[in-house]
């Protein structure tokens, strides 16, 4: 497996396979690796011959006072995990080789960031937007992986490669679950055992809101409050928001149906966690391990 850091020797990496006929795909990740992003690897790897795993904690995508400096890294680890999933090259760039000092020009995400994280985050998505460009640009990937937990950004990527007509095909692969249902996340690291217990609410608020939409109610406002319900019940848990949105455009919606998106971010001590399900399905319908 290779190790890159240079963006050119990544660029030049790629197109000699690509002139070899060969297919690249492209997990982008932060790192700190688990089953979640290992599973981005085996979707990829199984529509293109190459896989790259980027791991770069974007500065750009953090707020002040957010969890830039303390966000878990652990490289050596994520090399042997990405090996052993059979991944062919990890790019790791330097912060000052994938920005300039004084970058004059950014990418905005527009009225999708209107919505569920973007308030609480001002400029996240720009960020994002911004990186995963810059990837797309560097990898030239024909095929990108994205995890539904994110479900705002892997929409708003989505967008960009429509509007800015990037030849890369995007996934957006299931939401991988622990046993207990909490989506698996990096930011899991942060929460203490009591706190680890308190987060399998999260599910459980879901799963609520689920079973509400199954028994015929498909009132927006209903499915919130179930949710809210299962919260109250959790002392370490405070609500950021919760939200019923459509799929495409991300704004609320009033009445609920199959498509709809339902949506949330809590604190559990220092984590931010985010989740949601896509309402036909529910949490069931996403990836267990354990
Ligand atoms: O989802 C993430 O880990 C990040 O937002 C991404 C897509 C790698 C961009 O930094």
């Amino acid at each position: 497996m290779q190790l890159i850091s240079d963006p050119s020797e990544m660029r030049r990496w790629s197109r000699a396979h690509h002139a070899s006929g060969k297919t690249i795909g492209l997990v982008p990740t932060m790192g700190y690796l688990h089953e979640g992003h290992l599973r981005l690897i085996d979707n990829v790897r199984g529509q293109t011959d190459l896989v790259v795993v980027s791991v770069f904690v974007n500065p750009t995508q953090f707020g002040p006072g957010e969890d830039f400096l303390t966000y878990p890294r652990d490289l050596e680890r994520d090399r042997a995990l990405i090996r052993d999933r059979g991944g062919h090259c990890v790019f790791v760039p330097d912060t000052s080789d994938m920005y300039r000092s004084d970058p004059m020009v950014t990418l905005v995400a527009g009225p999708l960031a209107d919505h569920l994280c973007g308030p609480g985050r001002p400029g996240h998505f720009d960020g994002v937007l911004t990186i995963v460009a810059k990837l797309f640009n560097v990898v030239e990937p024909d095929v990108a992986v994205f995890g539904r937990k994110d479900a705002q950004q892997a929409r708003i990527i989505t967008c960009m490669v429509q509007d800015l007509d990037f030849p890369i095909q995007v996934v957006v692969a299931p939401t991988v679950r622990e046993r207990d249902r909490v989506a698996m996340s990096s930011r899991n690291a942060y929460l203490s055992p009591q706190e680890r217990l308190a987060a399998g609410a999260i599910p459980r608020s879901l799963a609520a809101a689920h079973d509400l939409y199954r028994q015929g109610n498909n009132e927006s406002a209903s499915l919130i409050a179930a949710i809210r319900r299962v919260f109250g019940e959790e002392s370490l848990i405070d609500i950021e928001y919760v939200a019923a949105v459509d799929p495409e455009t991300l704004a609320p919606v009033l009445t609920a149906d199959a498509d709809t998106v339902v949506a949330l971010a809590v604190r559990v001590g220092k984590a931010r966690l985010i989740d949601n399900i896509v309402l036909g399905a529910g949490v069931d319908a996403d990836e267990v391990v354990g």
